[in-house]
């Protein structure tokens, strides 16, 4: 072996001129880095990458936050319809989540918080004539017995109230939501659902072929759920359910990237917390996280910082922002166009 490999060397100390191992060499080493540029690509969707882009603004011409707020049957239950809706959709936190996540705080919603996510998918539903319903769970996370009851209950009663039963149904729920929606799907008719960040409760259930064509919004970088998503996956390929999945990947911070995403943090404060998350070694040196935001010592560092956020509660919504660049756990608006495709596509 390494007798061969001495063979192409010898040929450098020559006069020049170059030797046809010498070409070969060459050759084989821009083809395996072309191989490597190729595979990082493929893991890397264009989505992320190019919807990273996308401000918090991005929606300021086409639509606006105007939320009614209820509470209804133990719970809070805040929402919003465009005019001329096409479609219904039910969105459904994570654990922890509330239904005030989803909308800026306003006059209509005071106690509305607006995480940068949860704001930009109730936008992007609303830019596409989607009706948006949100519920919060009565607990910390969704429970599964009558809790589905009630919240099929809201949602029937909501769609009668405005006149929507005509309107396609969708839903779309994150984490601890997802598996809720994954359920309430056996129970209500869905056009299609959207299930991000979990595998759904399909161990639980019966699939029969009226289960709603089910779309998996996931981040791989979380290995063990990735493999419980594949194999449900194709458990309800094989039931001849119309199912898909969006690998969301992680990316890099880059100074204004807080600022593009988070109302109300300007760009001034959004470089400084890069340099912070810099000096504290939170990222490396292509500016990636090197772990979750809910892992680094973000409340610490930041008190220690001289850096004076506008407000104390965009705390979570930083940490928010970090958690989805890392990419293990987060809920993510990026890929709203695909979903809202996918949902378009399943509109019977
Ligand atoms: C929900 O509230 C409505 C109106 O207050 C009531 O009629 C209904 O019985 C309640 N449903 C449940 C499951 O408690």
């Amino acid at each position: 072996m390494f007798r061969h490999g001495n063979k192409p060397s010898r040929s450098w100390s020559g006069t020049g001129g170059f030797r046809v191992p010498v070409l070969f060499t060459v050759l084989i080493l821009v083809l395996v880095a072309l191989i490597l540029l190729f595979r990082h690509d493929g893991d890397k969707p264009s989505s992320s990458v190019g919807s990273v882009k996308q401000k918090w603004s991005s929606f300021e011409s086409l639509v606006q936050f105007n939320p009614t707020v209820e509470f209804r049957n133990g719970t809070d239950v805040i929402w919003q319809i465009p005019d001329s809706p096409k479609a219904v959709l039910f969105v459904a936190h994570g654990c922890s989540g509330r239904a005030i996540n989803f909308w800026d705080k306003s006059p209509k919603c005071p106690n509305c918080v607006g995480l940068p996510e949860e704001r930009l998918i109730v936008l992007h539903a609303l830019a596409r004539k989607f009706a948006v319903l949100t519920i919060s769970s009565v607990g910390k996370c969704w429970s599964f017995g009558e809790e589905s009851m009630i919240v099929k209950e809201i949602i029937k009663w909501w769609v009668d109230k405005y006149k929507l039963e005509k309107l396609p149904v969708f839903a779309l729920g994150a984490s601890s939501g997802g598996h809720f929606v994954s359920m309430l799907a056996t129970d209500m008719s869905f056009s299609s659902i959207t299930v991000m960040i979990a595998e759904g409760l399909f161990d639980h259930m019966d699939i029969t072929r009226g289960y709603p064509p089910t779309l998996f919004v996931h981040m791989p970088k979380d290995e063990s759920r990735r493999q419980r998503i594949d194999a449900n996956l194709r458990m309800l390929k094989d039931e001849g359910i119309d199912v898909a999945e969006i690998k969301c990947m992680e990316f890099p911070l880059s100074p204004n990237f807080l600022a593009d995403r988070i109302p109300g943090l300007h760009n001034t404060v959004s470089m400084k917390l890069f340099d912070l998350f810099w000096d504290k070694g939170f990222i490396d040196k292509n500016g990636y996280m090197k772990a979750d935001g809910r892992a680094i010592h973000l409340k610490a560092a930041l008190r220690e910082s001289k850096i004076v956020l506008p407000d104390m509660h965009l705390f979570h919504h930083i940490q928010e922002e970090l958690n989805l660049a890392f990419a293990y756990h987060e809920m993510t608006s990026l890929q709203s166009k695909q979903i809202f495709d996918w949902f378009e596509a399943h509109m019977s």
